[in-house]
């Protein structure tokens, strides 16, 4: 097991809900199982974990701050406030990369539909979206010198091409790359990448051993 006495680690997990009206969201299908497993190893390594969590069926895992969250901009907000204090950041989250332009205050009517913001549109119901913020790739630019980030990639092709670029783009320490059949389940099959160029695969492994190995790549290795 790794050793992560004293260190602080942020841990980000479970999807994101982005709503359209009071009983109806865009999501995904992300349990939340590996961030909260990640959660769970670096507690009972010794370090001091914040999870910040969008909405998931799994009981808090141990750690020492436990911050539920629903949409995207949510969690920004969160992990913005809390990244300064932390050793190491870990984006495992699955962050809806959109959200309703405009969100109603009452449940759309099937035979009103108001979606659209021009005549044209509405009469489609066109559902018109917007970019959210890319947490990650904020904190990229934002990180402090000594602070060690690392995120996920989900692909569904060219998998080390991608894994790369996403690792030098937002400027990461170490990238976990799976792909997209991980999602929900308890096992998975992932490539880990760092900046330094080394890369390990780790084969149909239960998502809890996969978060032992991670944690030990971060104190073992070089980055
Ligand atoms: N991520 C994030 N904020 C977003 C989108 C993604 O923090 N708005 C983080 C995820 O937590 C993950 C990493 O970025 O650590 C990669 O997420 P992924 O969905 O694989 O990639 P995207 O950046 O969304 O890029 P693409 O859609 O091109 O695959």
């Amino acid at each position: 097991m790794a050793n992560l006495k004293g260190k602080k680690i942020l841990i980000t997990a479970g999807p994101t809900r982005e709503y359209l009206d009071p009983v109806r969201y865009i999501s995904n299908d992300s349990s939340g199982k590996m961030g909260y497993a990640l959660a769970e190893a670096a507690s009972r390594a010794g370090a001091g974990v914040t999870l910040i969590s969008g909405p998931t069926n799994l009981s808090r895992p141990k750690c020492s701050k436990f911050i539920q969250v629903v949409s995207a901009r949510e969690m920004y907000t969160k992990v913005m406030k809390e990244f300064p204090k932390a050793d190491v950041i870990i984006c495992a989250a699955a962050v809806a990369d959109f959200r309703p332009k405009n969100i109603f205050k009452g449940k759309i009517k099937k035979g009103r539909a108001r979606l659209g913001s021009s005549p044209r549109l509405r009469k489609y119901g066109v559902l018109e979206l917007v970019e959210n913020p890319d947490i990650l790739k904020d904190l990229g630019k934002r990180k402090f010198k000594n602070q060690i980030l690392i995120g996920f990639a989900l692909e569904t092709k060219n998998l080390i091409a991608n894994a790369k670029r996403k690792l030098a783009e937002k400027k990461c320490d170490m990238i976990i790359a799976n792909l997209n059949d991980v999602i929900g389940r308890d096992s998975a099959s992932v490539l880990i990448l760092k900046g330094c160029g080394y890369i390990k695969k780790l084969e149909n492994m239960a998502k809890k051993e996969i978060a032992g190995r991670i944690l030990r790549e971060l104190t073992s290795a070089p980055l």
